[in-house]
């Protein structure tokens, strides 16, 4: 028994990781038609991390948060040549690349510097603006810090999958890195003295420290080519007619150096409205949002979760035959996989692993991993309170005349309910904590909405604490009604 098991959970995993290669592999191979199919769809899905003023940073535009900055303005212009429509995607600076490769969005243009190791794995246009790069220390402490050197003992921070992050480990002697995947994070960890100082290109470093006067910015030295400091706009390998249709916008911003000329003023202006009003009540539609969000996705994980949760447990206890034998394998595997597994990796696996059968809206996507994993918590859930419903139960019910489905759904299922129910409330409650792990691909729970928050503000702690206080109204609702229901049920 213990080796057919497994043999199963070896089955599944080698099916996954098989999956997994082959689909990028063919994903790769196929001919380029990158061009044609983004005029066809009419739209070209800009990939950015909002969190680099003036590149791309959160702004609050007619009363609504946007993406702006000169990236932005990059992009429209490429957009505006295909004679296409663009739409900005937000999400973490280091899932850029990935979700360019799974198709999630068809160029990244983040400040993002071409270096070799990632032209390996996506192209890039031409070169279309050159930032170099700073390091922000806090203004008390400007005094102590000339350059790179200047660290020994301390430790710097840099965004996860940055250059600056490369290149501060290797640039640096006695000095610790830490990577954080936002750099509102990380200067939030600087102002806290968790850091000494903050790798960022000299643009970004002058926008944080012109927005906040507790900031100073000193050169890094660091030892760089100019391509190594320049930004260029990303696409999936092999797009070569998208590439070339791209780089004649590009080539025309550099000509008549709209950057400078154009985009950067404009973004600079975003800058100031952004710090006029930082009060937490300002943004009540954002975490409004978020609340709304974070209920659906529990809501709908819950209600899907339980319907697989039962079909699961059914499975599980299923005698007899070839066919039933499988199926409690399989069910059992699926369970011990899926309680083995961290719930982020399986949202990134649906959500960039099965985007590449089908492209999956991030909600979606986040709704389906949460419901695939609360479904295996639940079958255990459903076992367990089926179980305990006492055999003369089954016994009595068998032997009054009514069939085994009868006997399940009459006197048993009713029974087990009430066992489950405190269990299958727990879970609700968890979930709701636990679904903001989706705002790692986008969906814009409350995490992420006071994410844009904190990135509009230039705030850090506030909006924590917000969310904070809005996470335990929302559990602690639904721990009283849970409870409620939980009495009515002793009664009967
Ligand atoms: N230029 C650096 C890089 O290419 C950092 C860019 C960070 N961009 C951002 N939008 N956060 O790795």
């Amino acid at each position: 028994m213990k080796k057919k098991l497994l043999f199963m959970l070896a089955l599944v995993v080698t099916l996954l990781v098989g999956w997994g290669a082959t689909s990028t592999t063919t994903a790769q191979a196929a001919t380029d038609n990158s061009l044609a199919r983004v005029q066809k769809k009419g739209t070209l899905v800009m990939g950015t991390s909002p969190d680099y003023p003036p590149y791309e940073f959160q702004a609050t535009v007619h009363g609504k948060s946007q993406v702006v900055g000169m990236d932005v303005a990059v992009g429209q212009k490429i957009a505006k040549g295909l004679g296409v429509k663009l739409v900005v995607k937000s999400m973490s600076f280091d899932s850029l690349l990935v979700a360019l490769q799974t198709g999630k969005v068809d160029m990244v243009i983040s400040g993002m510097n071409p270096t070799p190791a990632r032209k390996k794995n996506v192209d890039f246009t031409h070169l279309y603006y050159q930032g170099g790069y700073s390091i922000v220390v806090n203004k008390s402490e400007k005094g102590l810090y000339k350059d790179k050197d200047s660290f020994k003992g301390k430790t710097i921070g840099a965004q996860t999958g940055s250059t600056m992050y490369n290149e501060s480990k290797k640039q640096t002697t006695n000095t610790k890195v830490k990577g954080m995947t936002s750099v509102s994070d990380l200067i939030l960890a600087l102002q806290s003295h968790k850091l000494a100082g903050v790798a960022m290109e000299k643009p970004s470093a002058q926008a944080y420290v012109a927005n906040n006067k507790q900031l100073a910015m000193i050169p890094s030295h660091f030892n760089l080519s100019a391509s190594d400091t320049s930004a260029a706009v990303a696409f999936k390998k092999g797009s070569s007619s998208l590439v070339t249709a791209a780089n004649k916008s590009v080539d025309q911003i550099r000509k008549q150096d709209l950057v400078n000329k154009d985009y950067l003023p404009a973004a600079g202006k975003y800058l100031k409205t952004n710090t006029v009003n930082t009060s937490m009540w300002h943004y009540w539609k954002a975490f409004l949002t978020g609340i709304k969000y974070t209920l659906i996705i529990t809501v709908c994980s819950v209600f899907f979760g339980f319907i697989l949760g039962v079909l699961l447990s059914l499975a599980r206890m299923a005698q007899g035959g070839v066919f039933k034998t499988a199926l409690r394998w399989l069910a059992t595997a699926y369970v011990e996989f899926i309680r083995g597994t961290p719930m982020m990796v399986q949202v990134m696996f649906v959500y960039f692993g099965l985007g590449l059968i089908v492209n999956l809206p991030a909600l979606t996507s986040g709704i389906i991993a949460i419901s695939l994993n609360s479904g295996a918590y639940i079958a255990e859930y459903i076992r367990g309170g089926i179980n305990s419903v006492d055999d003369g139960q089954t016994e009595a019910a068998r032997s009054l005349g009514l069939t085994n489905t009868a006997t399940l759904r009459y006197v048993v299922l009713p029974q087990a309910l009430k066992n489950i129910w405190p269990s299958l409330g727990n879970e609700f409650i968890t979930l709701i904590k636990d679904s903001s792990i989706v705002s790692i691909i986008g969906v814009s729970e409350l995490i992420f909405q006071s994410n844009i928050v904190r990135s509009d503000t230039y705030r850090g702690v506030a909006p924590i604490a917000v969310i904070m206080v809005l996470y335990f109204i929302m559990t602690f609702t639904a721990s009283r009604i849970l409870n409620y229901f939980e009495r009515r049920m002793q009664h009967d």
